[in-house]
């Protein structure tokens, strides 16, 4: 829901595009509206994601020592994994919460991305990750997930990851 001033005003920035992150005013508003809802549930949320993403591609399951060894269906109860899932949900809460602050947003993800690099995480690992946010955002989200919102999400995601690719890569 809109605050009293856009019921009345409507959303003068909607049509301004943003340089810094090549998404208008609209798709900014749109990522917000929807993070909101889906950061409310976020240890789920995040459960879901990397409970989907290691099912989908087993071997990235391998590359984490503390739950590597440790059965997919036993993984949701697990404390330690739940809070992994809480610190990447954060982190990029935090990132979409600097959409306004490019400065901020950029040194939190190419920080992300350093530290991942240096473990040897490469692109191709948060490619295969964007694929499984989408499905899990589009099931948490069900009707509100409009093309519109799916299109914005997938430019968020694609700006939030070349940052993190620009740390992996130059760390
Ligand atoms: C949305 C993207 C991601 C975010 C925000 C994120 C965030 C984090 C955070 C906050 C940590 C703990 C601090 C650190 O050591 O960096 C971490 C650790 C880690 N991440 Fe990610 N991550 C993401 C994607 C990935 C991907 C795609 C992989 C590889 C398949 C990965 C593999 C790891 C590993 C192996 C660790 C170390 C775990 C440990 O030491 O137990 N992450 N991540």
């Amino acid at each position: 829901m809109g605050s009293i001033l856009s019921y009345f005003y409507g959303y003068p920035d909607d049509g301004i595009l943003d340089p810094n992150v090549g998404l208008t005013g609209k798709e900014k508003r749109l990522v917000r509206e929807t993070w909101n809802t889906i950061y409310a549930n976020s240890v789920n949320t995040g459960v879901a994601i990397m409970s989907s993403y290691f099912k989908q591609y087993p071997q990235y399951h391998k590359v984490f020592p503390a739950f590597k060894d440790i059965p997919l269906d036993e993984l949701s109860a697990n404390m330690k994994f739940k809070a992994h899932c809480q610190f990447i949900m954060s982190t990029l809460s935090n990132a979409f919460n600097a959409l306004d602050d490019i400065a901020l947003m950029e040194t939190i993800l190419q920080s992300t991305g350093q530290k991942h690099g240096r473990r040897g995480q490469g692109r191709q690992e948060f490619i295969d990750l964007k694929g499984v946010m989408m499905e899990v955002m589009k099931n948490d989200l069900k009707s509100k997930f409009s093309p519109e919102v799916e299109a914005a999400w997938s430019k968020m995601i694609d700006v939030a990851f070349l940052k993190i690719f620009e740390g992996m890569e130059n760390r």
